[in-house]
């Protein structure tokens, strides 16, 4: 009789990526099979994210209800960032977990799970050319890791304690993985990467002469791949060159995520994002004139230690004339390992809340008009999901979200759709015939 795998994924892309390379591993070189019932698991595992504070409290109150509601003999592992950062605290805290395995450690896991109490957080460990087994919890979009780790050092982020120092994936396995994917259907390919546009920087065989621009061509020549997105790139790598290749390769959807993090010079030196306000405006408007349909999106932290109220104006001010179409906006989170916790003048708490209720209010009317904009308009979808009441859901190349009447199959088709309704975070339209 097989066993149960039950996986709870929290955080970024990249974990979801990692989950299922956990999920291919255990059904294909152990007996496991998944399931959405925890009472019926053998195993269950959390996937977890540090990257602000509120998620970690969470964790130890869904380990807690695991252990409860869990069948007798199941084991629960706690895989992921706080895993990484954590380390045995969380067995020394949750005595009833049975192992934790670190996010840079997941091709251990055939191991952790016969090891009793084992823990596996080494931030060094370099899986970059591990060859996974092969699992997708999309048959129309392929989730393609391009590198492990990153080497910036923003002062408020965790990352690179618990993803470790960044090593590119060679090349031949991105387009070998993407080609394998894109033959078994899935036409839109998403890079993933804690700083993709970096991309090249070390590899952990030997060294090679290609950054990402290279790499997006390389993808971009595989005939089955009919769209290439990716996540995340840093504005300071934005270069002429990448976003001409961006504007420029029709298989590249024009859909930029930006992260901003603040519109304020003076606050950026402070993060070490290596950008200014200046530059960030000079590469997003550069984005609107070659691209006049692109989507940007962003991240905003607000309430960083030392924040003023000009500081934060200067945030407004780069969102007004950006207008971006998507934005994901925190309160600061002073996270252990940073540089920033120990900031002097740390941001009172109400003032950070009612800054980023402004900024989110803002936001939301801006919506308002970018979307109406959107009526009428004709854009190609590529459908991947059914969803209630008889709607059939895809993205246009520049990532909104269109609904249309229909079923199945459209899924894994593109359609040109007219836009017949707006909203502030979805479209819905009519098939063309
Ligand atoms: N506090 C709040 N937000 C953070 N982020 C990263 N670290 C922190 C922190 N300490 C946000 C950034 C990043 C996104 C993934 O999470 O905006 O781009
Ligand atoms: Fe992803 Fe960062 Fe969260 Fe890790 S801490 S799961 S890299 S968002």
């Amino acid at each position: 009789m097989g066993k149960k795998l039950y996986i709870e994924t929290l955080g970024c892309a990249m974990n979801v990526r990692d989950s299922e390379h956990i999920i291919a591993e255990l059904t294909q070189k152990e007996d496991f099979s998944l399931t959405d019932r925890l009472e019926e698991a053998d195993l269950i595992l959390i996937n977890t994210c540090s990257v602000r504070e509120k998620p970690v409290h969470k964790l130890f109150s869904e380990i807690g209800y695991f252990n409860k509601k869990k069948k007798e003999g199941a084991k629960i592992g706690v895989c992921g960032c706080t895993a990484s950062h954590l380390g045995e605290e969380i067995i020394k805290k949750a005595p009833y977990v049975s192992f934790v395995l670190g996010a840079r450690n997941v091709s251990k896991i055939t191991e952790v799970i016969k090891k009793p109490k084992a823990v596996e957080v080494d931030i060094d460990y370099d899986e970059s050319t591990y060859a996974f087994s092969d699992f997708r919890s999309s048959p129309y979009k392929a989730f393609v890791n391009i590198s492990i780790g990153c080497d910036k050092k923003c002062t408020f982020c965790i990352v690179p304690n618990t993803r470790g120092e960044e090593i590119s994936i060679p090349p031949e396995l991105i387009v070998q993985e993407a080609r394998k994917a894109a033959k078994n259907g899935a036409k839109e390919v998403f890079l993933l990467g804690q700083n993709v546009n970096n991309y090249g920087r070390r590899f952990s065989d030997k060294e090679r002469n290609i950054d990402f621009t290279d790499l997006l061509k390389m993808v971009s020549e595989i005939e089955e791949v009919k769209r290439i997105r990716f996540t995340s790139p840093h504005p300071l790598h934005m270069d002429d060159r990448f976003l001409e290749e961006f504007a420029n390769n029709p298989k590249i959807c024009k859909s930029m995520h930006m992260p901003l993090q603040s519109g304020s010079t003076r606050i950026l030196r402070a993060m070490k994002r290596g950008y200014t306000k200046e530059w960030f405006l000079d590469r997003a408007m550069k984005l609107r004139e070659m691209v006049p349909d692109v989507h940007i999106s962003t991240d905003i932290i607000v309430g960083f230690p030392g924040e003023s109220d000009e500081d934060f104006v200067d945030t407004i001010d780069v969102v007004q004339k950006v207008g971006f179409e998507q934005i994901f906006s925190f309160k600061y989170s002073p996270r252990p390992l940073t540089p920033a916790k120990d900031y002097p003048n740390q941001v009172d708490d109400a003032v950070a809340s009612k800054r980023l209720s402004y900024l989110q209010d803002l936001h939301l009317s801006m919506l308002d008009t970018i979307s109406q904009k959107e009526l009428g308009k004709v854009y190609e979808v590529y459908f991947e999901e059914l969803k209630p009441g008889g709607y059939v859901a895809g993205r246009s190349s520049n990532n909104w979200i269109i609904k249309v009447k229909g079923s199945e199959e459209l899924l894994g088709k593109f359609v040109n759709v007219k836009i017949t309704k707006t909203g502030r975070l979805s479209l819905e339209g009519e098939v063309l015939a």
